[in-house]
């Protein structure tokens, strides 16, 4: 996923560029403004963390687009194509990663990425299942209105 700070830089063709360079297939992509209530879901897991209304805030402040990426290896190469989840540890530590480049901390980091099978198969069908059927009733309420 690029953030809400990837696409407001501009950097969506860039991190595309550096994936298919780096050997993955974009097999689905979408761009959709998430909610407070879609946050809470993808990130429950730190959904009583001291950061998580600033990252709520972040998270809302515009859209994000997800991709679904196919690879060998695929987590945790994607992982390792990121970096570690503050920017500034990134510049210093991963300088060629994707958080160096476009990240600014440990909130505003610019993309993320699935950290296991498991829980690549639940944002995977959160996106492309709930989230698109749900995007389809909208169009589908707006060609009836
Ligand atoms: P986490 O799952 O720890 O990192 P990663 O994105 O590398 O898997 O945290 C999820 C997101 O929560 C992280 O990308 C940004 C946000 N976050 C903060 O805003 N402040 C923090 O101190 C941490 C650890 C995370
Ligand atoms: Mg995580």
């Amino acid at each position: 996923m690029i953030k809400p700070d990837g696409l407001f830089g501009n950097y969506t063709d860039e991190i595309k560029k550096v994936i298919l360079e780096s050997g993955f297939s974009i097999l689905e992509e979408m761009m959709v403004q998430l909610d407070e209530n879609y946050v809470t879901i993808f990130y429950a897991e730190h959904s009583k963390k001291s950061f998580f209304p600033r990252l709520v805030k972040y998270m809302t402040s515009g859209p994000v687009f997800v991709m679904v990426l196919e690879k060998v290896n695929a987590i945790a190469d994607w992982r390792a194509l990121i970096g570690p989840t503050d920017a500034r540890k990134a510049k210093v530590t991963h300088p060629n990663s994707i958080r160096a480049l476009c990240g600014l901390d440990s909130e505003k980091n610019c993309v993320h990425g699935s950290d296991s099978p498991q829980s690549a198969a639940r944002e995977i069908s959160f996106f492309f299942e709930e989230i698109s059927s749900g995007l389809e009733r909208d169009r589908l309420d707006a060609r009836r209105c």
